[in-house]
């Protein structure tokens, strides 16, 4: 469903998709208890109109409802679906630039997976798409929504010396490229942005920028978006203390394609893992490690030799890297359609290979 704002879609305009999330939440009682709430109650265009006032009036905003949902709810085919409205919105020479408010539970997971499907078309055409959120809902007496949706649709379509097109994410008056974003606190206003590498959206640090122009040089083209149905089946596991090879053996009759392996420390995992892991590789499940640690890198053949065939997820989280892995086995998919003999690991050593900015 969309909503045009005064024919705002025949001119140049910013367009600003709706997602859900506590931006748009709505709390029974908001002053004794803005953290008990539902997410996704109000309209974007509700929203908009109650930030209107304070909007730039040469900036003209047009909005689309993608979905209302509780992010906790997001689903494969609905990345599917906000990824192909970004790429026609992309393609669309009226939209100048694409807000994107977003539940901040699983802003991580369609920061990247925008990041890796869109980003380079966002670049190449000078557009910036930028995610964002909130911590409180619409109707609590400090709501930080109207402050962070401002912020965004100033970064979305205000020209900023030297920022180019690419997909960010603004929150809590910071910015910062949308795959760093990751919400690493329940409930500090700034929790989705406090661990990432970030600018202020006043003032662009010069630093921040070179990192993100080296992350933009490495990305040199985008990968395909999965049809609604056909992501292909990748769970998470962490390993613990008393970690049993049962965890693992469990997903050998499944339809499972591949495990993300959220392992401790370097991204080591259980000794009680190692046997049915290579029987999962020789059942043709695609095995990346990473870090439950939740920061710091995880290199191959570090703390030890890989398992040949598994790989090291670089710095992505494990909610990153199992987008990403689902990305890299569709893509080895379509080629291999296409007669080509890529494999996913080709497509996933190009995005745990890049840079990390600090
Ligand atoms: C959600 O992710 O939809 C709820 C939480 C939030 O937006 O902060």
């Amino acid at each position: 469903m969309s909503t045009i704002e005064n024919n705002a879609e025949h001119s140049p305009h910013i367009l600003v998709l709706g997602m859900g999330g506590t931006i748009a939440g709505v709390a029974g009682r908001p002053a004794e208890n803005p953290m008990q709430y539902e997410a996704g109650q109000i309209e974007i265009a509700s929203l908009l109109a109650h930030i209107q006032a304070a909007v730039p009036g040469d900036i003209k905003l047009v909005s689309q409802q993608v979905a209302n949902i509780n992010s906790r709810n997001l689903t494969e085919p609905l990345l599917s679906l906000l990824g192909e409205t970004v790429r026609v919105a992309l393609d669309n020479s009226m939209v100048k630039g694409i807000v994107i408010t977003h539940g901040t539970d699983t802003i991580e997971e369609t920061g990247v997976f925008l990041q890796l499907t869109c980003g380079k078309f966002a670049q190449n055409l000078g557009k910036r798409v930028i995610l964002t959120g909130a911590m409180l809902p619409a109707n609590a007496p400090k709501a930080d929504g109207p402050s962070n949706l401002l912020d965004a649709i100033r970064w979305a379509s205000t020209p900023i010396d030297n920022c180019p097109g690419g997909i960010y994410a603004v929150m809590h008056g910071r910015g910062c490229l949308a795959m760093d974003l990751a919400k690493r606190h329940g409930t500090a206003l700034n929790a989705p942005i406090q661990a990432s590498p970030s600018s202020s959206v006043g003032l662009i640090n010069p630093s921040w920028l070179s990192g993100v122009k080296a992350v933009q040089a490495l990305w040199n083209e985008d990968l395909p978006i999965p049809k609604g149905n056909e992501w292909p089946w990748v769970e998470i596991l962490t390993s613990h203390a008393g970690a049993r090879s049962e965890t693992i053996t469990h997903w050998l009759s499944s339809k499972v394609k591949g495990l993300v392996l959220a392992g401790t420390g370097m991204g080591g995992f259980h000794d009680a893992w190692r046997e049915s892991l290579v029987a999962a590789v020789k059942h043709g499940i695609a095995l990346v490690r990473t870090s439950r640690t939740g920061a710091g890198e995880t290199a191959q053949d570090l703390p030890e030799a890989d398992i040949v065939g598994c790989l090291a997820s670089g710095s992505l989280s494990a909610p990153r890297a199992r987008i990403a892995l689902q990305l890299a086995l569709n893509a080895e998919k379509q080629a291999q359609s296409a007669g080509k003999s890529l494999t996913w690991q080709d497509f996933f050593a190009r995005i745990a290979v890049l840079p990390v900015i600090r």
